[in-house]
């Protein structure tokens, strides 16, 4: 269960957040919570789930060069030396906000196998693509090409979420059944990339995710957890979601 907080909570607003999480979420052994700060917050995350193992702590982006002359951007080494395991990449914001393309997410899917933590791929249509049919062969693409460079998907833990761009941030959901269908597609495509080892890939949903719409979308086959962005900053909709 993940909660993407974007651009939002700082390193204060971190720290406030964590104490009323924490305070009512004892440890889980049934699921693994994952914060996505922004990278301002997160010492503030790390220290608040210090002996938290059910709960991981993750980037939103990075890029691909291990240092050097690229200001404004972070390392993989970086990210894991701030207690980083996880890596969002291709995320539709950095995609459609950003420009980020195809072969970009896979030289940052291939830094963080290189860097020794997980990518999160994300992968999602946008409406027109949806209307003209062509969702399912534009999420093939985008993770075919999100994990074109790296060399030990057999082995290695990957994750995925699939993000229809039309229902992120709108209060559109897809329905329970469109994206169970679609996280069928991925895991298929998933067992020619990685084999055997897809079979416990988890392939999160995100897109306007609610505590009403949660305990139906997790109920749904293939749909192994969530990727969720608004109602993630409210501590209290927050754990109704983590629990659900
Ligand atoms: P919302 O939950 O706000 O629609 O955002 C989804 C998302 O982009 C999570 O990464």
């Amino acid at each position: 269960m993940a909660a993407n907080w974007k651009m939002n909570n700082g390193p204060t607003s971190a720290r406030e957040f964590m104490q009323a999480f924490l305070d009512q979420y004892p440890r889980q052994n049934d699921r693994t919570v994952l914060f996505f700060p922004p990278a301002l917050s997160l010492a503030a995350v790390a220290s608040a789930i210090a002996d938290r193992r059910d709960i991981l702590l993750g980037v939103q982006n990075v890029y691909w060069a291990d240092q050097g002359a690229f200001t404004g951007e972070l390392s993989v080494g970086m990210a894991r030396d701030a207690g980083a395991r996880v890596v969002l990449v291709g995320h539709s914001e950095r995609r459609h906000v950003f420009g980020e393309t195809d072969q970009q997410t896979a030289l940052k899917c291939a830094a963080v196998e290189r860097g020794g933590l997980i990518p999160l791929l994300c992968v999602g249509e946008v409406l027109d693509e949806r209307d003209a049919g062509d969702a399912e062969s534009v999420v093939v693409r985008q993770l075919h090409a999100g994990f074109a460079q790296m060399t030990q998907l057999a082995t290695r833990d990957v994750m995925v979420a699939y993000e229809p761009v039309w229902a992120i941030g709108t209060g559109r959901t897809a329905t329970p059944e469109d994206a169970s269908a679609m996280h069928s597609v991925i895991r298929r495509e998933l067992k020619s990339l990685c084999g055997d080892r897809a079979r416990v890939t988890p392939i999160l949903y995100g897109g306007s995710v609610n505590p009403g719409n949660a305990p139906t979308l997790m109920a749904s086959p293939d749909i192994d957890g969530l990727l969720v962005g608004g109602a993630s900053l409210d501590a209290s909709s927050w754990l109704a979601v983590a629990r659900s």
